[in-house]
């Protein structure tokens, strides 16, 4: 007798039968680019189907993608001018300020998670302040507060830093808890690699340090244990949800995070991996939409109960 694992593949009601993971569009997120102006959709190059919006068209998207059952969005702020403090990042008629109370004015129901970061903001492109040529920690979590703050007060349902500051989550919510923000929470981007993979964003939010690299402050891809303890520690701090970025080629960490901690875990499959499959999709070297949901499949598969996704419109089109 041999064993036969393959009558449990023999006809699709079967699989669908034994079928042990599956993404549901609640478990989407939909980063969208944000910029100042009227009637704007400027597309970005390096991501086919994404665009600058301002706000106007922002809110119209915002429609469509609630229509489709996605839950949340995650915005990224163009600002109107860069300097050294990236002060626009926590000004009140800010980009993201603005983006923020529209969307939720027009779609109040669709959750608006805000990047908290200064390198789109800084003349300099750091995610930090600078200090005799140094990212500067604890200078930058002054800052970052003042950020968080302003996005809760337009209304953000959770703030989420991914500038890899020490502290920046404690920092973060200690200030929201004196203002009066208890209720709005703080997605950590707590396990966040200096990788070559948000090659494509850092273009479309043109956000490209203009001396020297991030990995004085984002982690070293070859390490996973040094992974734990960044999620514990935010975790400690307060944060409430946790986050591994990239995701692909991090699974393997995405996995261990998952087993290791109770907060809901998210994945961020970012823009280098979102250009890949579209860049040889395009040149009809791959199935782009079977690679798609393969691709989202396996994030879920190593443990992320959230993925944020350039994708998630595409997918909600297949699953609704
Ligand atoms: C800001 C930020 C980055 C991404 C999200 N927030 C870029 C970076 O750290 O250089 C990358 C997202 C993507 O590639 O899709 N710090």
């Amino acid at each position: 007798m041999i064993i036969r694992p393959r009558r449990l593949r023999r006809t699709s009601t079967i699989r669908r039968m034994v079928k042990e993971t599956c993404i549901r569009v609640d478990d989407l997120i939909f980063p969208i680019f944000v910029k100042h102006g009227k009637g704007e959709r400027e597309p970005i190059p390096s991501m086919v189907g994404h665009y600058q919006l301002s706000v106007d068209e922002l809110v119209k998207e915002a429609e469509d993608v609630w229509s489709l059952g996605i839950p949340a969005i995650i915005l990224f702020g163009l600002p109107g001018v860069k300097d050294k403090l990236g002060s626009e990042a926590y000004a009140r008629d800010g980009i993201v300020q603005k983006a923020v109370a529209a969307v939720k004015e027009r779609v109040p129901e669709l959750v608006v998670l805000t990047d908290v970061c200064l390198c789109q903001y800084t003349d300099h492109g750091h995610c930090g302040i600078i200090k005799d040529g140094q990212v500067d920690n604890d200078a930058t979590l002054e800052i970052l507060s003042r950020v968080a703050i302003s996005h809760a007060e337009a209304g953000a349902d959770f703030v989420a830093p991914s500038d890899m500051m020490d502290g920046r989550v404690r920092a973060i919510r200690e200030t929201l808890d004196r203002d009066g923000f208890k209720d709005t929470g703080i997605l950590s981007y707590a396990v966040k690699y200096a990788s070559s993979f948000y090659g494509p964003f850092r273009e479309a939010a043109d956000s490209k340090p203009q001396f020297g690299d991030r990995k004085s402050y984002q982690m070293d891809p070859a390490n996973a244990r040094e992974a734990i303890k960044e999620a514990l520690l935010d975790i400690e701090e307060g944060a409430d949800i946790i986050m591994v970025k990239p995701a692909l080629p991090y699974l393997d960490i995405i996995h261990q995070v998952r087993a290791r901690i109770h907060l809901p875990v998210a994945a961020y499959n970012v823009s280098g991996e979102y250009a890949m499959v579209k860049a040889a999709e395009q040149r009809g070297w791959i199935d782009g939409e079977e690679v798609m949901m393969e691709m989202l499949l396996s994030i879920k598969r190593a443990g992320a109960d959230l993925i944020l996704t350039y994708f998630a419109k595409d997918v909600a089109r297949i699953l609704t």
